[in-house]
């Protein structure tokens, strides 16, 4: 018989190692060394796999309906989520504390038990007199949402036994624990098992589970990175706590697209979905003032209009400053070298803030043209005009370069009531003609054509 060997475990990365040590060898931490008694690993342990496991299968008889997808019966989520939950996934919802990842789930809990399901939601931080309070708050009634305040993962268990629901929710996969391991609650250990658990019995039972996960003050998902492989989606759900509206967003999904989003705006009495985002993101925009520009952005399969932000002054210091909010601040360097060469302005000693109002975080590159000129109107400190839309990419020879779903953006100016469009000079094939009729487009070949025609 194999003998059973001490390991050491890394609480905060995770790593193995055969002797203790005061700090990990691999991530540094001090104290985080954790005896395990580490099990042999006995060849009968794969005895018990159906034989039609182990048997390679054609790809053409492997069958999909195991993954049948559903409605949870709130649009947006479902377009999030490529087009609907899938039973049997696991789902992670990570967000900064007091987000709204617990308002967000009971919503959903109630759209989805409107249609017919059963919803477990194990509330794991609050109790569920806390629960039921949010509940009436929200006018959530559902009598087939079922609460239970617990931490042990075993009598989850036991209580998803009981209650065979469609949907799991765990509110946080942090605060869970399972007996059998030595480490505490919210340790990589407990979070790792807990999750590949979570992950056994919702493919096991075909019970859709959202996980809640906790991120960190970096911005990362708290607990070990191997969270995020483990499940089959991660959603994000980020935004402005001061300005009321939530993002959620996919970074991963094994069962669809990663790059659509859902808007929310947070209320009185729960969240709202944003039907039309552009102009909740516009709404403040009343008076033209310079360091403004308006870029037709696109998320997923939908256009809003985001405005950009900038703000040029001379420094104060030696080393100027460059500050980015929601937007890649290395692009940023590019784009300033950019206006430096191409049109000579003196940037070196200038403080530099550039935002995306409304707390948007984008990265495509469409907005670069946009950015440019919200810096060049701050620096010459003439506005542009209120009813300009911008759009391109930007190369490092100050070329104004084609962008993806031209035609969905400019569509989206249209339907904002914009009068003008600046675009790339090789989107212009693809630009319906009927658009032609309802705004003036200009197609740039240069920045500095952009630069003289909006900022004469
Ligand atoms: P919560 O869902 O508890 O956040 P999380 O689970 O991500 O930590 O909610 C966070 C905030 O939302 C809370 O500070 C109060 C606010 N809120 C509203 O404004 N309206 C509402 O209807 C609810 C339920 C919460
Ligand atoms: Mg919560």
């Amino acid at each position: 018989m194999a003998k059973t060997k001490t390991i050491w475990i890394c609480n905060e990365c995770g790593s193995k190692q055969m002797h203790w040590t005061g700090s990990c060898l691999l991530c540094h931490s001090w104290n985080t060394m954790q005896e395990k008694k580490e099990e042999p690993i006995s060849p009968s342990r794969f005895d018990s796999l159906p034989s039609s496991l182990v048997e390679p299968v054609s790809l053409q008889h492997v069958s999909t309906n195991q993954f049948e997808r559903f409605t949870t019966g709130w649009k947006d989520i479902d377009r999030v989520l490529g087009g609907g939950a899938v039973q049997g996934s696991l789902i992670l919802i990570g967000g900064e504390p007091g987000i709204g990842k617990s308002t967000l789930l009971l919503a959903l809990a109630d759209q989805i038990t409107a249609k017919g399901k059963i919803v477990l939601y194990i509330s794991a931080e609050e109790s569920n007199e806390q629960i039921a309070l949010r509940a009436k708050r929200m006018k959530v009634t559902n009598s087939n949402i079922y609460l239970y305040s617990e931490i042990q993962f075993s009598r989850i268990l036991e209580a998803v036994q009981k209650i065979q629901p469609d949907i799991l929710i765990i509110d946080s996969i942090q605060m869970l624990y399972k007996e059998t391991l030595l480490s505490a609650p919210g340790s990589v250990c407990q979070i790792k098992e807990v999750a590949m658990e979570c992950m056994q019995l919702s493919k096991k039972r075909r019970i859709t589970t959202f996980l809640v996960g906790h991120v960190t003050k970096t911005g990362e998902l708290a607990g070990p990175r191997v969270l995020e492989h483990i499940v089959d989606t991660v959603l994000e759900f980020e935004g402005d706590r001061q300005q009321g509206f939530r993002l959620l967003r996919s970074g991963k999904n094994r069962f669809g697209p990663t790059d659509d989003i859902a808007i929310f705006q947070m209320q009185e009495n729960g969240l709202e979905p944003v039907d039309n985002p552009s102009s909740l993101f516009l709404e403040e925009r009343k008076i033209p003032v310079s360091g403004s520009a308006i870029i037709p952005a696109t998320q997923g399969s939908r256009a809003l209009l985001v405005e950009v932000q900038a703000l040029v002054i001379p420094s104060s210091f030696s080393t100027a400053s460059r500050k980015s909010t929601g937007f890649m601040v290395n692009r940023l360097a590019l784009l300033l070298a950019v206006l430096e060469k191409k049109i000579g302005y003196q940037l070196h000693t200038m403080d530099i803030f550039v935002s995306i109002a409304g707390g948007l975080k984008i990265t495509e590159p469409a907005l670069d043209l946009g950015v440019i000129v919200a810096m060049a109107s701050s620096f010459l400190n003439r506005p542009i005009s209120l009813s300009t839309a911008v759009i391109g990419e930007v190369g490092l020879g100050g070329e104004v370069r084609s962008v993806r779903k031209i035609d969905t953006r400019i569509k989206e100016a249209i339907h904002m009531g914009f009068v003008t469009c600046i675009v790339p000079k090789k989107n212009f094939k693809e630009i319906p003609p009927d658009y032609f009729k309802k705004i003036t487009i200009h197609g740039v070949e240069l920045v500095e054509e952009v630069v003289s025609l909006l900022l004469p």
